[in-house]
């Protein structure tokens, strides 16, 4: 593990996803904008997050809600100029914040021009941007393919939806006998890498802190066990540590002894793949439901190899849900959304709230897909401010917004639980405060489970940072559960929701929905 630069600040960061569309409008057209959230970052902060993740705000034909970029240095005309976009880094920095991008390495639209320009028969510039095959009745392996469009002779790879050509970064080891298969340092392979550098010097030299990049893990073709991908990222890295060291880097891969290999400093659990994180909130019988029917065990022990794979250096993100995956107010209600945030806010890695999960924002229903979101358009409704119109989001009339709002009439809202001790609004803001003033609860402090039983609560576990540790004691389900534990526990609780933890001869009681972090 070799990583030359890590910026201070993501050591106790605390990231807030704001997906763009729908955060707030601030000129009444139903979309959300740069000048809207520059509005909410008091908001923000007053949270207690200090961070902000942006989804794609550049160019696109939003085929793929902006994961579809068709120009990667202009900001979309719908959330503003990039002198707005300038304007919003300024304004997060002001603040005593840092905000990471959205980088879309992988593919980018068919609209983009490279890709126009690639589908032509005669040569050019961009002829190996992607990964075309030189004959259109040969499609590339394992990939899916856009074909018979152009006039160019040949079958392009898809790396997504359908209308996402797969940007060319070469195979790790071509077919001698295809020869369309380009080494990763074909001439058309390292331009295209240049031009990723380009791309990220232009918003990193323009302000931006950093980036969150999509689809880290896919970019060098037939290269099973990534060392390839892995090769790229690092020669990434060396360029970052040349001239941008502070630039932070966080990946969607899944796979941190991968990704940090490759010079990324956080990497995120995943909803899909082997990470059991489903396990945890979404699932049949989640961990965090009160039935109690859970199983935490899968995804400590995946954790837990993870955890030694990635040099215990516990940089594993693990996000309170995401654009792409249900809200975790979907299957999780009242005390336990409060007990999984004890939990969100007491591993290591940095934690991600996903707009709207601080209050409890729910999944909405039977929609109709919006920009390729399909089952995920009910997670990226419009942000509830407020009573006032559309929920503060936007001025525009109801049917113009994005996606459809929440119409249940209990819905959250910001301004009822910003008043209310109660809510799930102001445990959360305890819940970071808590963990902002324990370096041990924060992102690179140790962590050691001490109980992670199958089909069984509690879920203990020792936070640690040198001679500081922090025992974290979690029970969602409804019922007590008891447990043998080590440790004197005297009367250093800092924090707990639930009341009535006792200890027996070293055997713990804990009650029922119920979590507390206690010195030891
Ligand atoms: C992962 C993104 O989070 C998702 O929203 C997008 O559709 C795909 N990557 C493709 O870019």
């Amino acid at each position: 593990m070799n990583i030359v630069n890590q910026p201070e600040w993501l050591d106790n960061a605390i990231f807030y996803e704001i997906y763009p569309q729908s955060f707030c409008d601030s000129n009444g057209d139903g979309i959300g904008d740069f000048n809207g959230i520059i509005g909410k970052l008091d908001y923000i902060r007053e949270l207690g997050c200090n961070a902000i993740w942006l989804n794609p705000c550049f160019k696109s034909p939003f085929g793929d809600a902006g994961y579809d970029v068709s120009d990667y240095y202009s900001a979309a005309p719908r959330y503003g100029t990039n002198e707005d976009l300038k304007r919003l880094f300024g304004e997060v920095h002001k603040r005593g914040m840092h905000i990471l991008l959205d980088l879309v390495p992988g593919h980018t639209s068919v609209e983009h021009e490279w890709f126009r320009q690639s589908m032509k028969a005669e040569r050019n510039e961009y002829t190996d941007r992607y990964v075309w095959t030189d004959s259109i009745w040969e499609e590339p392996r394992g990939m899916g393919c856009i074909r018979g469009i152009s006039d160019r002779d040949g079958s392009c790879a898809v790396n997504f939806f359908s209308h996402q050509p797969a940007l060319n970064y070469g195979f790790y080891k071509p077919d001698p006998d295809k020869k369309w298969q380009q080494s990763m340092d074909s001439e058309g392979a390292r331009a295209t890498l240049e031009e990723l550098k380009n791309i990220m010097r232009f918003w990193l030299g323009m302000g931006c802190d950093g980036f969150r990049v999509d689809m880290a893990g896919s970019l060098v073709k037939h290269d099973e066990d990534g060392k390839g991908t892995i090769k790229l990222w690092q020669n990434v890295r060396e360029f970052l540590d040349r001239e941008f060291p502070q630039a932070a880097m966080v990946s969607e891969w899944g796979e941190p002894d991968k990704s940090l290999q490759g010079g990324f400093h956080m990497d995120f659990l995943l909803h899909f793949g082997p990470s059991h994180y489903n396990d945890l909130f979404r699932c049949d019988e989640p961990f965090f439901s009160k039935r109690g029917k859970g199983d935490v065990s899968e995804f400590v022990k995946k954790y837990l190899e993870n955890y030694e794979k990635s040099d215990k250096k516990g940089l594993m993100c693990i996000p309170s849900g995401n654009h792409d995956m249900d809200r975790l107010a979907r299957e999780c209600y009242g005390n336990e959304l409060k007990v999984s945030f004890a939990f969100l806010m007491s591993m290591p890695g940095a934690p991600f709230i996903y707009y709207g999960d601080e209050i409890g924002m729910r999944y909405v229903e039977d929609l109709a897909s919006v920009e390729g979101g399909y089952g995920r358009t009910g997670s990226r409704s419009p942000m509830q401010w407020d009573d006032s119109t559309n929920a503060g989001f936007s001025s525009a009339p109801a049917d113009k917004l994005y996606i459809k709002q929440d119409d249940s009439p209990d819905r959250p809202t910001v301004s009822a639980q910003m008043s209310d001790e109660n809510s799930l609004y102001n445990e959360v803001k305890r819940l970071i405060a808590v963990r902002q003033s324990h370096s041990a609860l924060q992102s690179r402090g140790g962590i050691e489970f001490l109980y992670a039983e199958k089909n069984a609560y509690p879920l203990v576990y020792l936070r640690t940072n040198g001679d500081k540790k922090i025992l974290v004691i979690i029970n969602p389900s409804d019922r007590e559960v008891t447990f043998d534990c080590k440790f004197p526990l005297k009367e250093k609780k800092i924090y707990s929701v639930g009341k009535g933890l006792s200890v027996d001869n070293g055997k713990i009681t804990v009650p029922p929905c119920f979590a507390g972090f206690y010195e030891v």
